[in-house]
């Protein structure tokens, strides 16, 4: 009787030994597929984040081979996204010719027109000449910079968000541009990238040389900036007080 009662008490034992086991068996596969499903996370995470909080899009096509060079998913956006400038830049260049109430903002209104009128040119005609199909309407978040210029008054707060929307918008796609025109193995899109390289930073040149832009508030939507995280607390309230409010 006693003997009974010791072995089930035994196989009690066993049994909430297996069943610890068995748990400590499934915490660990499940600690070993989360240790592998992270990097893959990461690592999708941070093929679709560009320099300066630009998004690159992935159209999931892979590498084409062409006669021009090998072409990325990268090397396309970069194409599509030129294009892209071109719906948005140049009507909102034409408000600002439009609009002007100084020689500095008009000057910059007819640097967007002329620069977008030729990279669309040339944008196009990579698309075509590469197989690559091309927006023709601003996207969403193009047409609401569009219609906040539309509903602007005319005068310091239009030029404000002008100037700052605009170079805001130019200060994001400079890093990409750089970024493709030092890597790309494609020559159409190396040439492309080295133009638009010149017209985006021309065009930086001219929405500053209004006076208007708010240095600060450039950084707003991608606090991890290095350079924005590097700036001492100092440097950046001295700043803050010669800087412009839009
Ligand atoms: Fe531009």
């Amino acid at each position: 009787m006693r003997f009974a009662k010791r072995r089930s008490a035994l196989s009690g034992t066993l049994a909430s030994a297996h069943t610890v086991g068995t748990g400590l068996v499934i915490a660990a596969l499940t600690f070993t597929m989360a240790a592998l499903l992270l990097p893959v996370k990461l690592f999708e995470s941070a093929a679709l984040a560009g320099p300066n909080g630009v998004v690159i899009n992935d159209d999931g096509e892979g590498v084409w081979n062409t006669q021009y060079g090998p072409l990325t998913p990268i090397d396309r956006d970069f194409v599509r996204k030129v294009r892209g400038a071109g719906l948005w830049e140049g009507p909102a260049g034409r408000q600002a010719v439009e609009r002007a109430t100084t020689d500095a903002v008009r000057i910059a209104g007819e640097h967007l027109i002329e620069g977008h009128t030729e990279l669309d040119e040339m944008s196009i005609e990579v698309g075509r000449e590469l197989g690559i199909d091309l927006p023709n309407q601003p996207n969403e978040q193009q047409q609401q910079a569009l219609s906040t210029l539309e509903q602007a008054q005319i005068g310091i707060d239009f030029e404000r968000k002008f100037a700052n929307i605009l170079r805001k918008a130019h200060g994001q796609v400079f890093g990409l541009i750089g970024q493709v025109r030092a890597q790309t193995t494609n020559s159409l899109v190396r040439d492309l990238a080295t133009r638009a390289n010149a017209v985006v930073l021309d065009h930086i040149t001219v929405l500053e040389a209004t006076g208007l832009v708010d240095y600060e508030r450039l950084f707003d939507d991608f606090p991890s900036n290095p350079a924005r995280a590097a700036a001492p607390l100092a440097s950046r309230s001295t700043r803050r007080q010669g800087s412009t409010t839009a």
